[in-house]
């Protein structure tokens, strides 16, 4: 029998982590560290970037960025993920960056950092800067549709945002994440990511505008419902900086130019019957997942705000119902999770994240968290699918000055 984690391995040790690691980057003690967080989303997939609607929440797992400043005017960054360090001036910045897919001459993981320190300069039209050493360490899982990218983007626009005295607030600076991600490490991805990571509360989501940047607090109340989120990490690697991410997005575009909005977040359920008129079948669905899917989140914040969270279970269903068929997605091992998940007596499950991998949530009764977790290891072990990480989430505070 497996029990359910309360988080990844290690989840305590990150700070320690990352001040080790600037110890032995530099031989010192950081001045400060800074961390922010991972998130799940609830519901709200394919929105961001269709200027529609998100329901996200910051998770407990975050990244944490010790740093220290040099006397000189350059940055180095360090990583637990890699052996070694990256140091440009900071005066070579905007030769890197906005850079049309990766960079050759920076390795991924720097690109988030180096982009943020990039797209803060550019945001805040600072250039006289001070030079930094940042070490970064995690306990967002990578690749597991948990947005360990926002949450080094919004650990690192943090630190330097305070270290070098900015001023920028905090949607400001998950703008930053965001085009550093757009920009330097070349996803094309929306905003959701970086205003969750910014913006987290303890119990509650964040329902997001993506239009507007317009956001409000949501109780989740899931505790007091007797509730937990199981996050299902089917270990199925997945980048967006790579192929289905960007073809889905052409696809929106595509349907929104034929129907004449500015994004698909202008039509509603009922404009789907014309839609269906006017353009091949593949265009359709990818159109109709967007436009129920804003629906479905609407309907999920009147339903947590009315009846409380044990009746949302059919709008997460239904979500994965359609990034499966309409959408597509899903793959064999997020479906098993869902599917598996939901037979074991869950309220709802769906796939969270952009998708071609990642991780599925299951809401369920906290009395059958051990039962839900056994069917869905039973249901990978019979398909011969590796076995996925299962582990509990709670919302958590967004980005801040921990030391
Ligand atoms: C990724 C992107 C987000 C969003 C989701 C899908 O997480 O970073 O901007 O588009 O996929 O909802």
């Amino acid at each position: 029998m497996t029990t359910t984690d309360a988080a990844p391995r290690g989840a305590s040790r990150t700070p320690e982590a990352a001040r080790a690691l600037f110890a032995d980057l530099t031989g010192r003690d950081p001045v400060g560290t800074w961390s922010a967080p991972g998130r799940v989303n609830l519901i709200g997939e394919h929105t961001d970037y269709n200027d529609g609607f998100v329901l996200p929440f910051a998770i407990e797992q975050r990244t944490v960025v010790a740093l220290g400043l040099r006397s000189d005017a350059r940055i180095r960054v360090a990583s637990t993920l890699d052996a070694a360090p990256v140091e440009v001036a900071v005066s070579d910045l905007d030769g890197l960056f906005p850079t049309v897919g990766a960079h050759p001459a920076v390795p991924e993981w720097a690109a988030y950092p180096l982009g943020v320190a990039w797209a803060l300069l550019q945001a805040s039209g600072a250039t006289d800067v001070t030079g930094v050493d940042l070490a970064i360490a995690s306990d967002v899982p990578v690749g597991a549709g948990l947005s360990s990218s926002a949450a080094i983007e919004g650990a690192t626009a943090s630190a330097l945002n305070d270290t070098w005295d900015l001023g920028l607030d905090r949607v400001a600076l998950a703008q930053v994440g965001r085009r550093a991600e757009n920009e330097a490490v070349g996803a094309p991805t929306g905003i959701m990511d970086q205003m969750a990571s910014m913006l987290g509360r303890p119990d509650a989501a964040i329902f997001l505008d993506c239009r507007t940047l317009d956001a409000n607090v949501i109780d989740l109340g899931f505790a007091a419902a007797g509730l937990e989120l199981l996050v299902i990490d089917t270990g199925v690697k997945h980048a967006h900086s790579t192929g289905g991410y960007g073809e889905r997005r052409a696809s929106c575009e595509r349907g929104a130019e034929i129907m004449g909005v500015t994004a698909l977040r202008d039509l509603s359920v009922d404009d789907l019957t014309r839609a269906a008129t006017v353009m091949d079948d593949i265009t359709f669905r990818r159109v109709r997942h967007v436009v129920t899917e804003n629906q479905r989140v609407l309907d999920t914040v009147h339903t947590l705000r009315d009846a409380g969270p044990l009746q949302i279970g059919a709008l997460l269903d239904a979500s994965h119902v359609s990034m499966r068929d309409d959408f597509e997605i899903s793959v064999p091992e997020l479906d098993s999770a869902v599917e598996a998940a939901l037979s074991a007596g869950a309220i709802g499950a769906r796939m969270t994240g952009g998708g071609f991998g990642g991780a599925a949530i299951a809401l369920v009764d906290h009395e059958k968290a051990t039962a839900v977790t056994d069917a869905v290891n039973a249901a990978f072990a019979a398909a011969g699918f590796t076995a996925p990480h299962i582990f509990t989430v709670s919302a958590s505070a967004g980005a801040h000055r921990d030391a």
